[in-house]
């Protein structure tokens, strides 16, 4: 019997909290004229991360802390300096996109709609009714990623969040020995997590860093995204929330895909809309904050037995389209293989 793949362990989300406080707080220590005290107003009035500071008026922060004037612009350009906000020419996104990596589905023709496989440093989000594959793919890619490059992988590991305790390591084990590769070792380059509602998952993404750190990971799955979050916020009194820490989770999500030159796999389930008469009566959940965050986004459909239809969902630079693929017992494939 193969071993389970590691658990990544999180403590309480109070500790990990004070840890990136800590870390800010360090960062201004380092300017002179900042003391405890003015770190402790700070912290009171909300300045308790990099990016507020960075955002904040000089004024406002001088009326926060009670630091001095130019303390308190030291301290702005500290964190903008720290963040490495700002413009950057043309030919260092170039550079950095040249990086880009692709992973295969497993199926040349989902690779194609997707316009050559899963790229890092962007997003793809799948979404679809149960048994539509999502899990299947997550899965697929998962072993995929491992793949040496000429295979359409990446050498490198994946790290999966589950959120609906659907991760099977007998699919790994499937699939691996599909592709004849070491089944050991497939299982053991995948780290799992298993998150237990919204927040934990958010925990999970932000531990999932010092992995990245270490490791040489090409793809991260969430799988669901979502799905933790419709339940820890029911009714529409706090939906508001709900999209605001989701929103949050997904830019922290492409951050990481961005800096660790990672592909991020996501799924999302639908739910029935029905306001629309015609088509489709489903849309996806988390509407807008998820399909504008997505670099690309996939619909999937059961077709009949193993069949699946992967549709192509306004992405800005590729065609609009839809393919076949399969889903089996080896994994995703081609429908004539
Ligand atoms: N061992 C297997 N052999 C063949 N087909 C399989 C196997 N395991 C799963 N499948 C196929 O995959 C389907 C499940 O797909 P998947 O788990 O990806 O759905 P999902 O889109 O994630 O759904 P949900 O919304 O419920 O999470 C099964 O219905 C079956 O058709
Ligand atoms: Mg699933």
């Amino acid at each position: 019997m193969p071993r389970a793949p590691k658990e990544i362990k999180v403590e309480e989300k109070a500790e990990e909290t004070e840890e990136a406080k800590e870390t800010v707080e360090d960062e201004l220590r380092k300017i002179p004229g900042v003391g405890e005290k003015s770190l402790e107003k700070l912290r009171e009035s909300g300045y308790d991360n990099l990016m507020a500071i960075a955002a904040a008026l000089t004024a406002d922060l001088v009326a926060a802390s009670g630091l001095g004037e130019e303390t308190a612009a030291k301290v702005i350009n500290a964190a903008r300096s720290k963040l490495k906000m700002g413009f950057e020419p043309a030919s260092e996104v170039l550079k950095k996109r040249e990086r880009i990596s692709k992973i295969t589905t497993g199926s040349k023709s989902l690779d194609d709609l997707l316009g050559g496989g899963v790229e890092t440093q962007a997003i793809l989000e799948a979404y679809g009714a149960f048994g539509s594959g999502k899990s299947q793919i997550a899965h697929q890619l998962s072993v995929n990623v491992q793949l040496p490059k000429e295979k359409g992988g990446m050498g490198a590991k994946a790290i999966f969040i589950d959120t609906e305790q659907t991760f099977r390591p007998e699919r790994i084990v499937d699939m691996a020995k599909a592709l004849e590769m070491d089944v050991q070792k497939a299982l053991e380059n995948i780290f799992i997590a298993r998150a237990y509602n919204s927040d934990h998952q958010i925990l999970l993404a932000e531990k999932a860093e010092e992995i990245l750190k270490k490791e040489n990971v090409g793809l991260i799955v969430v799988d669901s995204l979502t799905a933790s979050f419709r339940s820890d916020y029911i009714g529409r009194g706090t939906l508001a929330n709900r999209q605001q820490k989701l929103n949050r989770h997904i830019h922290h999500l492409q951050k990481l895909a961005d800096v660790y030159n990672v592909a991020v796999y996501v799924t999302n389930q639908v739910m029935s809309n029905p306001a629309i008469m015609f088509g489709d009566p489903t849309s996806p959940i988390g509407g807008h904050i998820v399909g504008h965050q997505a670099t690309y986004r996939v619909y999937l459909r059961r077709s009949k037995e193993s069949k699946r239809i992967a549709k192509l969902i306004d992405s800005p630079w590729l065609p609009e389209g839809e393919t076949v693929f399969t889903v089996g017992k080896d994994g995703i494939r081609d429908l004539e293989d």
